[in-house]
């Protein structure tokens, strides 16, 4: 069959693969959606898209009009993408820790990037879902996105991510897994699945210190800072629909940060950090037997390894924070390299990193 030409970037949205863990988890059936084949490498791409179509389709934005929006950078790069297609500007508001490689890629992308402190709560006065807002209130020329509560947002999983899911596994899913950001992609995905099979559970994924956890079960809310970039907030998103979730489980940063370079070295998927910790939830609940066998589970890994060049990628970030790196599976190489090296008296000038 000969490769179909496409006429733009929009329809590289969604339809992403799904493969079987098999490497990684053998003897089980897990299943992972690979949302960093989207145009700007996320599954943000999705929603971004999803949303800007339907304020034009309603007539809320046109062609030279200016957005706004909140991001830890992928909500961003998508509606860059959106952006460029509808003709629209851009404006982002970060906060200070996002990675220089979302920043930098925002920045090529076409967006007017504000970097705001990540030490205000992000709803306070210059926390940057605050100042996305009050800008939107001052400037009526600009257009505050909102995907914390914008119902576009789950709906653009209501229609692709979730049928893509239920149709690519012939609706064999028991247990769906998944962290929570602005919650969209969890209650979407979570809404169609539940609609068309009530008994499969859904697990929502989140770093200690989160507190999605504690608001499920009722519990005071106390949030504490964690690595994992893009998702759970000091704030409850409206997105997140507690109706359609079943637990929510915690995994640290160090067991994230570890299960993406084991992802990497026996998968070879080159995963971000909120998809480690998807993967660290996944090995959880296969401890605690929540998984068996038996159990048909999927989960969506929202991006790429390659937006965390300075936490994930930076081995000094991995020693500041003594997270230990797992080890190679191959065997003594570096023995025979150094005796090689030695005997060639290159010793000094070349140097192995693994
Ligand atoms: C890397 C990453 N993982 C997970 C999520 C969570 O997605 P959602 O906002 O749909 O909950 C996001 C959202 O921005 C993200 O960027």
């Amino acid at each position: 069959m000969g490769i179909r030409v496409l006429d733009g970037i929009e329809e590289l949205i969604g339809n992403t693969p799904i493969i079987g863990l098999h490497r990684m988890f053998p003897g089980y059936s897990i299943y992972a959606k690979l949302e960093y084949y989207n145009p700007t490498f996320s599954v943000k791409d999705r929603a971004a898209f999803y949303m800007v179509k339907k304020m034009i389709e309603r007539g809320e934005i046109k062609s030279g009009d200016t957005i706004i929006e909140a991001t830890s950078g992928n909500t961003g790069l998508g509606l860059c993408m959106a952006s460029i297609i509808f003709g629209l500007h851009f404006i982002a508001t970060v906060f200070d820790d996002v990675s220089e490689d979302k920043i930098k890629l925002l920045q090529s992308l076409g967006a007017t990037v504000i970097i705001c402190p990540s030490e205000l709560p992000s709803n306070e006065i210059g926390g940057y879902v605050w100042l996305a807002q009050a800008l939107a209130a001052e400037y009526p020329h600009i257009h505050y996105i909102n995907q914390f509560s914008n119902p576009d947002n789950p709906e653009a999983h209501i229609f692709s991510t979730g049928p893509e899911i239920w149709n690519a596994l012939n609706g064999k899913i028991d247990l769906f897994v998944n962290t929570v950001g602005t919650g969209g992609t969890i209650s979407g995905v979570s809404h169609f699945l539940k609609k068309k099979n009530p008994n499969i559970q859904t697990i929502a994924v989140e770093p200690v210190g989160g507190i999605y956890r504690d608001f499920f079960y009722g519990n005071p809310i106390k949030f504490k800072d964690h690595l994992i970039h893009s998702i759970s907030d000091n704030f409850i998103s409206k997105n997140f629909n507690k109706e359609l979730i079943d637990d929510v489980v915690q995994v640290c940063d160090s067991e994230a940060f570890s299960c993406c370079i084991e992802m990497m070295r026996t998968e070879a998927l080159c995963i971000g950090t909120s998809a480690g910790c998807t993967i660290g939830a996944i090995k959880k609940l296969i401890q605690e037997k929540v998984i068996l066998h038996q159990t048909h589970v999927v989960c969506t890994l929202a991006d790429s390894a390659l937006k965390y060049s300075d936490s994930l990628l930076n081995e000094t970030f991995w020693e500041e924070h003594r997270f230990s790196r797992p080890g190679k599976l191959t065997g003594d190489e570096n023995v025979y390299l150094q005796k090689f090296f030695q005997k060639s008296g290159i010793s000094k000038e070349v140097q192995i990193c693994n």
